[in-house]
Protein backbone atom coordinates (compact mmCIF):
# COMPACT_ATOMS: atom_id res chain seq x y z
CA UNK A 1 0.00 0.00 0.00
CA UNK A 2 2.60 2.33 0.98
CA UNK A 3 5.08 1.64 -1.78
CA UNK A 4 1.98 2.26 -4.40
CA UNK A 5 1.50 5.81 -2.69
CA UNK A 6 4.89 6.63 -3.16
CA UNK A 7 5.30 5.70 -7.08
CA UNK A 8 1.69 6.81 -7.83
CA UNK A 9 2.06 10.07 -5.78
CA UNK A 10 4.55 11.59 -4.86
CA UNK A 11 2.98 14.54 -2.76
CA UNK A 12 0.84 12.69 -0.86
CA UNK A 13 3.69 10.75 0.04
CA UNK A 14 5.48 14.31 0.73
CA UNK A 15 2.65 15.49 2.73
CA UNK A 16 2.55 12.14 5.21
CA UNK A 17 5.69 12.51 5.53
CA UNK A 18 5.66 16.20 6.68
CA UNK A 19 2.59 15.43 8.87
CA UNK A 20 4.76 12.02 10.40
CA UNK A 21 7.30 14.66 10.90
CA UNK A 22 5.19 17.03 12.51
CA UNK A 23 3.48 14.52 15.53
CA UNK A 24 6.51 12.79 16.28
CA UNK A 25 8.10 16.31 16.46
CA UNK A 26 5.41 17.30 18.91
CA UNK A 27 5.98 13.79 20.96
CA UNK A 28 9.70 14.43 21.57
CA UNK A 29 8.77 17.88 22.63
CA UNK A 30 6.40 16.71 25.06
CA UNK A 31 8.63 13.58 26.14
CA UNK A 32 11.19 15.81 26.28
CA UNK A 33 9.81 17.91 29.51
CA UNK A 34 6.99 15.84 30.83
CA UNK A 35 7.82 14.82 34.59
CA UNK A 36 5.27 12.06 34.15
CA UNK A 37 7.15 10.07 31.60
CA UNK A 38 10.65 11.54 32.91
CA UNK A 39 10.55 11.49 37.06
CA UNK A 40 8.85 9.42 40.04
CA UNK A 41 7.93 10.71 43.00
CA UNK A 42 10.48 9.18 45.51
CA UNK A 43 9.33 10.13 48.88
CA UNK A 44 7.19 12.86 51.04
CA UNK A 45 3.51 11.59 49.89
CA UNK A 46 1.19 14.17 48.90
CA UNK A 47 4.06 17.08 49.64
CA UNK A 48 5.07 16.15 45.94
CA UNK A 49 2.63 17.01 43.29
CA UNK A 50 2.89 16.79 39.34
CA UNK A 51 0.47 19.31 37.72
CA UNK A 52 -0.52 20.77 34.37
CA UNK A 53 -0.72 17.68 32.33
CA UNK A 54 3.14 17.04 33.55
CA UNK A 55 4.31 20.15 32.97
CA UNK A 56 4.84 21.46 36.49
CA UNK A 57 5.70 19.68 39.85
CA UNK A 58 5.97 21.12 43.27
CA UNK A 59 7.67 20.27 46.55
CA UNK A 60 7.00 20.97 49.60
CA UNK A 61 8.60 20.43 52.74
CA UNK A 62 6.45 21.22 56.57
CA UNK A 63 7.55 19.93 60.15
CA UNK A 64 7.08 16.29 59.81
CA UNK A 65 9.33 16.17 55.80
CA UNK A 66 10.44 17.04 53.01
CA UNK A 67 10.02 15.62 49.45
CA UNK A 68 11.80 14.40 46.67
CA UNK A 69 11.44 12.87 42.80
CA UNK A 70 14.09 11.07 40.60
CA UNK A 71 14.19 10.80 37.04
CA UNK A 72 13.07 7.27 35.86
CA UNK A 73 16.49 6.76 33.63
CA UNK A 74 19.95 6.64 34.75
CA UNK A 75 22.33 8.32 32.15
CA UNK A 76 26.24 8.36 31.27
CA UNK A 77 26.54 12.04 30.15
CA UNK A 78 24.10 14.45 29.23
CA UNK A 79 22.76 17.81 29.28
CA UNK A 80 20.19 18.44 31.96
CA UNK A 81 18.37 21.63 32.10
CA UNK A 82 15.05 22.22 35.20
CA UNK A 83 13.49 25.37 35.55
CA UNK A 84 13.13 26.42 39.49
CA UNK A 85 11.38 28.80 41.03
CA UNK A 86 12.46 28.77 44.73
CA UNK A 87 10.71 28.78 48.50
CA UNK A 88 10.06 32.95 48.67
CA UNK A 89 10.05 34.95 52.00
CA UNK A 90 11.58 33.59 54.74
CA UNK A 91 12.95 30.21 53.61
CA UNK A 92 15.91 29.99 56.15
CA UNK A 93 17.09 26.67 56.94
CA UNK A 94 15.68 25.01 53.76
CA UNK A 95 17.90 23.30 50.92
CA UNK A 96 16.50 22.81 47.62
CA UNK A 97 18.20 20.30 45.01
CA UNK A 98 18.91 19.14 41.98
CA UNK A 99 21.73 16.87 41.43
CA UNK A 100 23.38 13.75 39.71
CA UNK A 101 24.00 11.05 41.27
CA UNK A 102 25.47 6.91 41.25
CA UNK A 103 24.55 4.69 43.43
CA UNK A 104 26.46 2.75 45.56
CA UNK A 105 30.16 2.51 47.19
CA UNK A 106 32.56 4.98 45.45
CA UNK A 107 29.86 7.11 44.13
CA UNK A 108 29.95 10.03 41.41
CA UNK A 109 27.70 13.40 41.95
CA UNK A 110 26.82 16.50 40.27
CA UNK A 111 25.26 19.11 42.39
CA UNK A 112 23.55 22.03 42.71
CA UNK A 113 22.07 23.00 46.20
CA UNK A 114 20.23 26.08 47.10
CA UNK A 115 20.50 27.28 50.15
CA UNK A 116 17.56 29.15 52.17
CA UNK A 117 18.08 32.15 53.91
CA UNK A 118 15.72 35.13 56.38
CA UNK A 119 13.76 37.37 54.36
CA UNK A 120 15.65 39.78 52.00
CA UNK A 121 19.23 37.91 52.05
CA UNK A 122 19.99 35.97 49.39
CA UNK A 123 20.51 32.40 48.55
CA UNK A 124 23.43 30.73 48.34
CA UNK A 125 24.06 28.81 45.41
CA UNK A 126 26.10 25.55 46.30
CA UNK A 127 28.13 23.20 43.34
CA UNK A 128 30.14 20.07 44.03
CA UNK A 129 31.43 17.33 42.03
CA UNK A 130 31.95 13.88 43.50
CA UNK A 131 34.13 11.60 41.74
CA UNK A 132 34.39 7.73 43.18
CA UNK A 133 33.25 8.64 46.58
CA UNK A 134 35.11 11.94 46.80
CA UNK A 135 34.08 15.54 46.78
CA UNK A 136 35.36 18.47 48.43
CA UNK A 137 35.04 20.38 45.12
CA UNK A 138 32.75 23.24 46.50
CA UNK A 139 32.28 26.43 44.50
CA UNK A 140 29.37 28.89 46.25
CA UNK A 141 27.73 31.70 44.03
CA UNK A 142 24.85 34.32 45.12
CA UNK A 143 22.60 35.09 41.92
CA UNK A 144 21.95 38.46 40.28
CA UNK A 145 18.58 37.92 40.22
CA UNK A 146 15.97 37.15 42.99
CA UNK A 147 15.36 33.32 42.21
CA UNK A 148 12.09 33.03 44.15
CA UNK A 149 9.67 35.31 41.99
CA UNK A 150 9.95 33.75 38.59
CA UNK A 151 11.39 30.49 37.00
CA UNK A 152 15.07 30.23 36.01
CA UNK A 153 16.81 27.74 34.05
CA UNK A 154 19.41 25.26 36.20
CA UNK A 155 21.69 23.56 33.69
CA UNK A 156 24.41 20.50 34.14
CA UNK A 157 26.34 19.57 31.16
CA UNK A 158 28.36 16.42 31.31
CA UNK A 159 30.78 15.33 29.14
CA UNK A 160 34.14 13.20 29.05
CA UNK A 161 35.87 16.18 28.86
CA UNK A 162 34.83 18.55 31.63
CA UNK A 163 31.18 19.72 33.71
CA UNK A 164 29.70 22.99 33.03
CA UNK A 165 27.24 24.63 35.32
CA UNK A 166 24.73 27.16 33.79
CA UNK A 167 22.11 29.39 34.86
CA UNK A 168 20.02 30.86 32.47
CA UNK A 169 22.98 29.72 29.81
CA UNK A 170 25.46 31.56 31.83
CA UNK A 171 28.01 29.19 32.68
CA UNK A 172 29.17 30.06 36.52
CA UNK A 173 31.22 27.37 37.11
CA UNK A 174 33.90 24.74 35.02
CA UNK A 175 34.96 21.58 36.50
CA UNK A 176 37.39 19.64 33.54
CA UNK A 177 38.85 16.28 33.64
CA UNK A 178 42.58 16.41 35.09
CA UNK A 179 42.76 12.61 35.04
CA UNK A 180 45.77 12.93 33.52
CA UNK A 181 47.11 14.85 36.57
CA UNK A 182 45.53 12.04 38.84
CA UNK A 183 42.40 13.50 39.48
CA UNK A 184 39.08 11.73 39.72
CA UNK A 185 36.48 12.62 37.56
CA UNK A 186 33.25 10.98 36.98
CA UNK A 187 32.60 8.78 33.91
CA UNK A 188 32.55 5.46 34.43
CA UNK A 189 29.00 5.27 36.70
CA UNK A 190 25.71 6.34 35.24
CA UNK A 191 23.64 8.86 37.16
CA UNK A 192 20.50 9.53 38.11
CA UNK A 193 18.77 12.80 38.83
CA UNK A 194 17.52 13.83 41.90
CA UNK A 195 15.67 16.92 43.32
CA UNK A 196 14.33 17.08 46.79
CA UNK A 197 13.16 20.20 49.05
CA UNK A 198 14.13 19.61 52.75
CA UNK A 199 15.23 21.04 56.37
CA UNK A 200 18.55 21.27 56.88
CA UNK A 201 18.39 23.86 59.27
CA UNK A 202 21.06 22.71 61.61
CA UNK A 203 23.90 23.79 59.02
CA UNK A 204 22.50 25.35 56.11
CA UNK A 205 21.49 29.17 57.02
CA UNK A 206 24.17 31.32 58.27
CA UNK A 207 26.22 27.99 59.37
CA UNK A 208 23.37 26.75 61.01
CA UNK A 209 22.79 29.77 63.19
CA UNK A 210 19.19 30.60 61.40
CA UNK A 211 16.70 27.89 62.18
CA UNK A 212 13.77 27.05 59.91
CA UNK A 213 10.46 29.35 60.76
CA UNK A 214 7.90 26.62 60.62
CA UNK A 215 5.03 28.51 61.41
CA UNK A 216 5.42 29.93 57.44
CA UNK A 217 5.30 25.78 56.80
CA UNK A 218 4.41 24.31 54.10
CA UNK A 219 7.38 25.62 52.17
CA UNK A 220 6.86 25.06 48.78
CA UNK A 221 9.54 24.85 45.29
CA UNK A 222 8.41 24.96 42.06
CA UNK A 223 10.24 22.46 39.56
CA UNK A 224 9.12 22.76 35.75
CA UNK A 225 10.32 22.06 32.11
CA UNK A 226 12.73 19.06 33.25
CA UNK A 227 14.72 18.39 29.83
CA UNK A 228 17.23 15.80 29.50
CA UNK A 229 19.47 15.30 26.18
CA UNK A 230 21.64 12.55 27.39
CA UNK A 231 22.99 8.77 27.14
CA UNK A 232 20.05 6.99 29.02
CA UNK A 233 21.06 3.20 30.76
CA UNK A 234 18.42 1.72 28.80
CA UNK A 235 18.91 2.78 25.25
CA UNK A 236 21.18 1.92 22.71
CA UNK A 237 23.23 5.49 22.63
CA UNK A 238 27.02 4.59 23.35
CA UNK A 239 29.28 7.40 24.53
CA UNK A 240 31.63 6.33 21.96
CA UNK A 241 29.41 6.51 18.96
CA UNK A 242 29.23 9.39 16.94
CA UNK A 243 26.29 10.39 14.57
CA UNK A 244 27.19 11.66 12.13
CA UNK A 245 23.64 13.95 11.82
CA UNK A 246 24.73 17.14 13.45
CA UNK A 247 21.84 17.48 15.60
CA UNK A 248 21.86 20.47 18.40
CA UNK A 249 20.26 17.76 20.52
CA UNK A 250 23.69 16.13 20.96
CA UNK A 251 25.46 19.44 21.60
CA UNK A 252 26.50 18.27 24.71
CA UNK A 253 28.98 15.92 23.53
CA UNK A 254 31.31 18.22 22.80
CA UNK A 255 30.32 21.66 24.36
CA UNK A 256 32.91 23.93 25.96
CA UNK A 257 33.16 27.63 26.23
CA UNK A 258 33.60 30.22 23.63
CA UNK A 259 34.72 33.09 24.52
CA UNK A 260 31.59 34.74 25.06
CA UNK A 261 31.42 31.99 27.88
CA UNK A 262 34.59 32.62 29.45
CA UNK A 263 34.11 36.07 29.82
CA UNK A 264 30.27 35.49 31.41
CA UNK A 265 32.30 33.07 33.58
CA UNK A 266 34.75 35.16 34.50
CA UNK A 267 32.03 37.81 35.25
CA UNK A 268 30.37 35.34 37.31
CA UNK A 269 32.96 34.42 39.34
CA UNK A 270 34.37 37.60 40.37
CA UNK A 271 30.91 39.38 41.55
CA UNK A 272 28.90 36.23 42.51
CA UNK A 273 31.42 33.82 43.73
CA UNK A 274 31.08 33.50 47.58
CA UNK A 275 33.30 30.56 48.06
CA UNK A 276 35.94 28.65 46.37
CA UNK A 277 37.58 25.79 47.20
CA UNK A 278 40.75 26.53 45.69
CA UNK A 279 41.54 29.54 47.50
CA UNK A 280 40.29 27.86 50.92
CA UNK A 281 44.07 28.57 52.29
CA UNK A 282 42.80 27.51 55.71
CA UNK A 283 41.22 24.44 54.34
CA UNK A 284 43.99 22.99 52.50
CA UNK A 285 47.06 24.15 53.68
CA UNK A 286 49.38 21.57 53.25
CA UNK A 287 47.72 20.83 49.63
CA UNK A 288 45.88 22.43 47.94
CA UNK A 289 44.29 20.04 45.33
CA UNK A 290 46.19 19.58 42.01
CA UNK A 291 43.24 20.99 39.74
CA UNK A 292 43.70 24.58 41.50
CA UNK A 293 46.92 24.56 40.11
CA UNK A 294 45.47 25.03 36.65
CA UNK A 295 43.66 27.55 35.34
CA UNK A 296 39.96 27.83 36.58
CA UNK A 297 38.68 27.77 33.44
CA UNK A 298 40.46 26.87 30.86
C1 LIG B 1 22.29 34.56 53.95
O1 LIG B 1 22.49 35.94 54.12
C2 LIG B 1 23.65 36.27 54.87
C3 LIG B 1 23.63 37.75 55.13
O2 LIG B 1 23.49 38.49 53.95
C4 LIG B 1 24.88 35.78 54.12
O3 LIG B 1 26.04 36.02 54.87
C5 LIG B 1 24.76 34.26 53.85
O4 LIG B 1 25.83 33.83 53.04
C6 LIG B 1 23.44 34.00 53.13
N1 LIG B 1 23.25 32.59 52.78
C7 LIG B 1 23.20 31.56 53.63
C8 LIG B 1 22.92 30.25 53.05
O5 LIG B 1 23.38 31.68 54.84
Amino acid sequence: MSSFLYRSNPQAHFAIKCLLMLISMHMATLAAANFYQNADITWGDERAKILNGGRDLTLSLDKASGSGFQSKNEYLFGRFDMQLKLVPGNSAGTVTTFYLSSQGAGHDEIDFEFLGNSSGSPYTIHTNVYARGKGDKEQQFQLWFDPTTSFHTYSIVWNPQRIIFLVDNSPIRVFNNHESIGVPFPKSQHMRVYASLWNADDWATQGGRVKTDWTKAPFTANYRNFNINGCAKSSSCQSSSTSTSSSSKEEWRTHELDAAGRNRLRWVQAKHMVYNYCSDKQRFASSVPAECKRSRFL
